[in-house]
């Protein structure tokens, strides 16, 4: 193999093995999950938070709903026990899906972002994300979609 050759392949070698890297590293931080659909919402365990690979202790601070009935995925933010967050993951701008990324919902589209409780921090969106209603029990969260 000529010099040329080696280099070229071992570039593109140490490229795939950094994409791949990446890509693992994305997909083990977003949980997605189904939920259960019923008449009024969706239910989901609040087991579902539990981080497995880091112990009992330790929770997602979101999963994203992604259910074949909704338009849009649901990103759940969960704040502690008993608070959560239900946000509808269209941008308020132009309608694009976003993409969760830790404390913040981000538009590929255009640059908007938005916080974990919906409030738009940066443009060109002017306003703050559609939310629905959650309610807790011992071991399910019931988001509320009656307002869709
Ligand atoms: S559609 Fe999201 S910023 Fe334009």
């Amino acid at each position: 193999m000529d010099r040329r050759k080696f280099i070229k392949n071992s570039c593109a070698a140490c490229l795939s093995a950094t994409v791949l890297g990446t890509a693992l590293s994305s997909c083990s931080a977003t949980k997605y999950i189904s939920g259960t659909l019923g008449k009024d919402g969706l239910l989901v365990d609040t087991d579902q938070f539990i981080n497995k690979e880091k112990g009992n202790a330790s929770y997602h601070s979101y999963i994203i709903v992604r259910n074949d009935a909704l338009q849009y995925p649901i990103c759940v933010y969960r704040f502690n026990d008993t608070q959560y967050s239900a946000l509808w993951m269209r941008c308020t701008h132009q309608g694009a899906e976003l993409q969760a990324s830790g404390d913040y919902l981000q538009c590929a589209a255009h640059g908007s972002e938005f916080n974990n409780k919906g409030t738009v921090k940066t443009g060109p969106a002017d306003r703050n994300l559609r939310s629905f209603p959650v309610t807790v029990n011992n071991t399910q969260i019931f988001i509320d979609l009656r307002a869709v």
